[in-house]
């Protein structure tokens, strides 16, 4: 495990687990890592800032308005310092403050100033873990690109038994250096991604949709921009915010998303078409609102061009991997699109069964390539993505070797 060239901003927030901060300012140390320690006012009721000072080698930060350590090195500067920023325990209160973008104490002004990969260990009672606030502002922070470190579940302080516990020191370490390792594997790497539904027109105010939520394309496009890539994003109709260093294109229908992509096509080295892109299109739009006078009425629909096709047949071409929605027969249906696209891989996933698909914020990805395949997941989007992600630079690697 290596962060030799890491200089780690550790926020440590005010609940028990703030004890382990301790363990892992050492074990921070032990990898290489450069440690400074910032903590809000709850975190000192727990451990005190002489024990993080004398363990990190550095003075503890715990205020906005400390006039001399402000002068040393101001807060501006102390964000700009670090390569990455880890919050270990990160309490209910601190994610909700990180997700709403407070800035009215040290850590919380520090997260929004740093340029840095920000990494959170929540640490709570599983009750509050599982409270929809708390879940709502972890979405929102992982949809920004912050990443979630555990929580671990297990005996909690409080007597209760489930998730909400801090994950222990060294598996907070090989996390952050997982995430240093994969901050390189796409560096320079221009990736194009599409996600979410699109939206076929059949008159001014009705259209055929789809149930595509683009949660997952965009983990997908969040965790390329993570992992170093160039990431262009063409989404479909959906409100979800963009991922930080991604460049977003907004369409609505397949033929704005194929004329988008065409566009942006030209020196992509990966394209991921995670969007639900519609099959049919009504054959005419109405310009005027269709009133109801007929006892029934039929909408003529055309084939829309499939864009991951026209993809692989582009000269050249980028390596391309595909997405497929299956109900049954999931293998048969994508190793069928795998070969008739002529894709590099293709990322499938059972819908209409509990526990991942459209509007889930966790995911199973079954992959398959022309001779091989493997499981992703269950897990959280974000970390399905990654692991996606991952694979793909190998089969990519082992493509261009
Ligand atoms: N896709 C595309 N252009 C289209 C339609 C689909 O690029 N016009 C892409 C999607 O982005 C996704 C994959 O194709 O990566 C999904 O394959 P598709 O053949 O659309 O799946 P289904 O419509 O579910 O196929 P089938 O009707 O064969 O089940």
């Amino acid at each position: 495990m290596c962060l030799r060239d890491e200089r780690v901003l550790l926020g440590v927030s005010g609940g028990i687990a703030a004890y382990k901060a301790a363990e892992l300012v050492r074990r921070l140390r032990d990898a290489g890592a450069q440690v400074r320690v910032v903590m809000t006012d709850g975190a000192k009721r727990f451990i005190t800032p002489l024990t993080l000072q004398a363990l990190s080698g550095n003075p503890v930060r715990d205020s906005l308005w400390d006039e001399g350590a402000e002068a040393a090195m101001g807060h501006i500067e102390l964000a700009r310092w670090a390569t990455r920023v880890l919050v270990a325990p990160a309490t209910a209160d601190t994610l909700a403050r990180l997700a709403h973008g407070h800035a009215d104490d040290l850590l919380s002004t520090l997260v929004l100033a740093t340029a840095a990969p920000v990494a959170v260990a929540p640490a709570m009672n599983q009750q509050m873990w599982a409270h929809p606030a708390t879940q709502a502002n972890v979405a929102l922070l992982r949809g920004r690109g912050v990443q979630v470190f555990g929580p671990g579940a297990g005996d909690q302080a409080c007597g209760e038994v489930g998730p909400g516990r801090l994950l222990e020191p060294d598996e907070l370490v090989s996390a952050l250096a997982s995430q240093v390792r994969a901050s390189a594997m796409l560096a320079g790497v221009r990736v194009l991604i599409t996600a979410g539904p699109t939206f076929e027109d059949i008159d001014p105010v009705r259209f055929i949709g789809n149930r595509s939520s683009g949660k997952m394309g965009f983990a997908v496009a969040a965790a390329a921009a993570a992992m170093g890539a160039e990431v262009s994003l063409i989404a479909g109709p959906v409100a979800l915010p963009t991922p930080v260093g991604v460049a977003r294109i907004n369409v609505r229908s397949a033929a704005q998303m194929l004329a988008a992509v065409m566009d942006a096509l030209p020196g992509q080295d990966i394209y991921i078409g995670a969007a639900a892109v519609a099959d049919y299109t009504p054959a005419c739009v109405a310009d005027k609102k269709i009133k109801k006078t007929a006892a029934d009425m039929a909408v003529a629909l055309d084939r829309t061009t499939d864009i991951l096709a026209t993809v692989t047949a582009a000269t050249p071409r980028p390596f391309v991997v595909g997405f497929a929605a299956e109900t049954h027969d999931l293998e048969h249906y994508a190793r069928d699109k795998l070969q008739r696209k002529g894709l590099d891989l293709i990322a499938a996933n059972q819908v209409g069964c509990a526990g991942g698909g459209f509007e889930a914020d966790c995911n199973t990805l079954q992959v398959f390539w022309a001779d091989g395949e493997r499981t992703l997941g269950p897990d959280s989007k974000a970390v399905v993505a990654q692991q996606l992600l991952a694979l793909v630079a190998e089969r990519r690697a082992m493509a261009n070797a």
